[in-house]
């Protein structure tokens, strides 16, 4: 009989791309011309903003004076603490000072903002403020923090069978501690802000953030404004990834405590290495675990234990660690299963969401896991992850959603084919095996890894967005929604959804910049729903607009062209058209209405056919006094995810896929070669396929960054060093995988999105997982001469870096150095 898991594989057909527009900013962003934030001309009078911040990672204020500052010439004001009308924010939990006072918790925490008019009389303010520190002891490892209790939020558990039961019969088990490091989002365009004092108190703040209504808030309460004071605008980010969720808004808050106090405009611009010094990064994890499973890898039981370090303030990362619960998971069903997460508190700087939030963490546990079981068991990795894989039946996670959509079988089926995964582990496997220690030749590793990764905020009131559509009497829309642009192309996608759906090219419809003033009470553009909820919003109000024009040319049809309103209505000599409820967007049962090729075309049942040109129709509707903008409201249906049960449906749908790379060792400088990468992902139908693989391939190529050789590195007063491109490792182009193939599958049958697409932004990073397992598997193949054919397993901590690989290839070589390090002499 077939397998019906490879029948599955055979069945699953690709996508092609059938011409995808391009970004919209794509011309501007090549010819320079895309405006960012600091691209806005000085005004006259525009101030300079720096800061001040503490150097020591735990300290006292003794001393904080900004008299001296004020005496240089050019610098126009200072303020502090006591400047700060309501000097507490937090995404989650409102901890953290925007002005510290008394104390200060890491290094780069704020004391003193300067507004000066030039830059060399900012620099000479900034080092004429006196402060006077005592430093305090300080916390700076997780294992501190858990020594000595210093958390952030509660223990969170979420367990689903009797993992405890199921571990103590289990025939095998392996168990093991992961350290995973944190990661910069090294964006392009560091935090940045302009702030315009405008009459009777109000502020205009164009800031780089991802969340427009949470700066507005902030600056608002920092300024003790009311939130109808100020007007937050955000026009495009020069990327984001996570850090400019929260982390903008007090930065946005300094600027507008300058621009209150001194009348003037305000600018704040990080510059690089500023930024990464004082901003948060991914959260460094460690995770305990402990795995049961039979003779066949089938997982029997999980349990494990999740702490991260989540610096000095809560910022996101209670919410970043319920992520990191929900995907403990990841494509594999585990019938007895127990997480259970801790914040840690530290002295380091806040950190914050990263592309994935806690998902990656939770997937490199589970997908080491399997590569564990695999060696043990004596069995290839792929055939122990298809054997633990949620099935087409619709399996229940341990958060007890289920998963609906399955298409993780089939995906990994056919891409064990589309790959040659068989006779590329065969060959790798021999080329191995005839290459020994001695030999100079590298050593090579092969992974496929999956993810199934949830689409929603978790917290629910974060589901929901509104759009604004204006059509314009020359046929031309202006759409302004939440959304924030960092370069995803969620301006783009929204645009052909619009575009669509009033049947015109995408040139005819404008983004406009996101504005509180137009869009409230909006959510950050996180968590990949950008376009899921923006765009959906946006498609209802043209829904309510296309209804109206539909009814319009219905009643138009039986009027001769000479008596329409564009000709008559100046005169008044007509009645006017009243459009009531009754006709949908594609008209009635008997008068069906389309709107493509910029017409609308209203067909009736006896075959009579009357078409307009959308822009003629659209003048006749204001002639007629019949609206031509419209607002949509969507909020994400059907969920129920009660956090203190951490039971129910978190999540809308889930993206789905997989990868498989191939990586090359160096023996002699453990230096990573990534020679081949398959992805296939399930992305339902792609708004914009284009896009959709420029999120694909990014997003894995940033994962690879984080996993293998972007180490962040603290001086002994917590102060990170590798604070610019010299020091901290992103990939460039020629740590690209030499041979890198991305392919959708045809997914009709998701339903749950707009327009029956999957979010793409966050979930490929997490298949560059399988970079990390094919070095591990690399490294293992290597050691399996010395450990006389018994199974063991090298621990890997991320990043991947060079050091550790070569650690990890041959750990004698390291010997004087361990020695020497336990010794505390180097
Ligand atoms: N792509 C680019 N070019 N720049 C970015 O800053 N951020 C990522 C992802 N892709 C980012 C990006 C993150 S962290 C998220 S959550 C999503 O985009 C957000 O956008 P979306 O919801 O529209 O997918
Ligand atoms: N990613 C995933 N989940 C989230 C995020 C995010 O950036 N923000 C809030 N929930």
């Amino acid at each position: 009989m077939a397998d019906p898991v490879r029948t599955l594989g055979a069945a699953v057909k690709l996508i092609s791309d059938s011409g995808s527009p391009s970004h919209d900013s794509s011309i501007t962003h090549v010819t320079g011309k895309s405006e960012y934030v600091d691209d806005r001309p000085m005004l006259k009078g525009e101030l300079h903003c720096g800061l001040v911040y503490s150097p020591h990672a735990h300290a006292r204020v003794v001393r904080l004076d900004t008299a001296p500052a004020l005496k240089i010439p050019g610098v126009i004001c200072a303020v502090t603490a006591s400047d700060v009308s309501h000097n507490v924010w937090g995404s989650i939990f409102q901890d953290q000072p925007i002005i510290a006072a008394d104390e200060t918790h890491y290094v780069g925490e704020v004391v003193a903002v300067v507004g000066a008019e030039t830059k060399e009389a900012l620099a000479k303010g900034i080092a004429a403020v006196i402060v006077v520190w005592e430093k305090l002891a300080d916390i700076r490892t997780i294992s501190a923090a858990i020594a000595a209790k210093s958390f952030i939020g509660s223990l969170r558990t979420i367990s689903t069978g009797d993992a405890e039961g199921a571990l103590a019969t289990a025939p095998h088990s392996v168990n093991g501690t992961l350290e995973i490091g944190g990661a910069d989002h090294f964006y392009l365009e560091s935090q940045a802000v302009v702030v315009y004092p405008k009459e009777d108190g109000q502020l205009e703040v164009h800031s780089s953030t991802q969340h427009p209504t949470e700066t507005q808030h902030v600056v608002a309460e920092a300024c003790g404004l009311r939130f109808s004071d100020v007007v937050c605008i955000a026009k495009r980010l020069g990327g984001a990834f996570g850090g400019k969720e929260s982390q903008a808004s007090p930065i946005a808050a300094y600027a507008a405590l300058i621009a209150k106090r001194s009348g003037r405009p305000a600018r704040l611009v990080l510059s690089k290495d500023e930024d990464m010094i004082i901003t948060g990064k991914r959260n460094p994890f460690q995770i305990e675990y402990r795995c049961g499973f039979d003779a066949n890898g089938k997982i029997l039981a999980l349990d494990a234990m999740l702490h991260s370090d989540g610096g000095a303030y809560a910022d996101l990362s209670t919410a970043i660690m319920e992520r990191a619960l929900l995907h403990c998971d990841n494509a594999y069903s585990i019938a007895n299963m127990r997480v259970r997460g801790q914040v840690c508190r530290t002295h380091f700087h806040p950190h914050t969401a990263f592309r994935g939030f806690g998902g990656p963490k939770g997937v490199a546990m589970i997908e080491s896991i399997i590569e564990d079981i695999a060696r043990v068991v004596g069995r290839d990795a792929l055939d122990v992850r298809m054997l633990n894989c949620y099935r087409q039946t619709q399996d229940i996670t341990h958060y007890g959603q289920r998963v609906e959509n399955n298409h993780l079988p089939a995906l990994f089926a056919s891409l064990e084919d589309r790959c040659e995964y068989r006779k590329r582990r065969e060959e790798i496997r021999a080329w191995n095996a005839a290459r020994t220690r001695d030999s100079n030749a590298p050593v090579r590793g092969l992974s496929l890894t999956a993810v199934k990764f949830g689409i929603s905020f978790t917290t629910r009131f974060l589901n929901q967005g509104n759009a604004l559509v204006n059509v314009h009497r020359d046929g031309t829309v202006q759409v302004s929604t939440g959304a924030v642009e960092m370069g995803q192309g969620v301006n783009s996608r929204i645009a052909s959804i619009v575009a669509q759906q009033f049947g015109l090219p995408v040139s005819s419809v404008r983004m406009m910049p996101t504005s509180t003033e137009k869009n409230a009470n909006t959510s950050p553009t996180a968590a990949s729903t950008g376009t899921d909820i923006n765009g959906a919003a946006a498609a209802k109000a043209c829904e309510s607009i296309c209804s109206r024009l539909a009814a319009l040319a219905i009643q138009l049809r039986s009027i001769p062209a000479e008596l329409w309103a564009t000709k008559t209505a100046g005169l008044g000599t007509m009645p006017e058209i009243i459009v009531g409820d009754g006709v949908g967007p594609n008209g009635t049962d008997d008068q069906r209405v389309e709107f493509a090729g910029g017409h609308v075309t209203v067909t009736v049942r006896s075959g009579a056919v009357f078409s307009i040109g959308f822009a003629e129709l659209v003048r006749d509707a204001y002639r007629n006094r019949i609206s031509l903008s419209d607002y949509g409201y969507y909020a994400t249906p059907n969920l129920g995810f009660d956090k203190v049960t951490g039971q129910g449906r978190a999540f809308l749908y889930f993206t789905q896929g997989v990868a498989a790379s191939e990586v090359e060792l160096d023996r002699h400088t453990g230096e990573v070669k990534v020679r081949r990468v398959n992805i296939l992902m399930d992305l339902g139908r792609p708004v914009n396929y284009a896009l959709d693989m420029g999120q694909v391939m990014g997003g894995f190529v940033q994962g690879m960054g984080w996993l293998t050789t972007e180490h962040l590195v603290y001086d002994s007063n917590g102060k990170l060093i590798s604070h610019s491109p010299s020091t901290y490792k992103i990939p460039n182009v020629q740590d690209t995988p030499r041979v890198f193939n991305a392919d959708l599958i045809f997914n009709e049958s998701n339903t749950e999105a707009v327009r029956g697409s999957k979010a793409s932004g966050e979930p490929p990073l997490l298949l560059s997982i399988s970079v990390w397992t094919a070095i591990r598997d690399a490294i293992m193949s290597a050691r399996a001469n010395s450990f006389a054919g018994k199974a063991q397993l090298v621990p890997l901590a991320i990043p991947a870096t060079a050091e550790r690989v070569l650690r990890g290839l041959s750990p004698e070589s390291f010997a004087i150095w361990d020695a020497q390090e336990s010794s505390g002499v180097y």
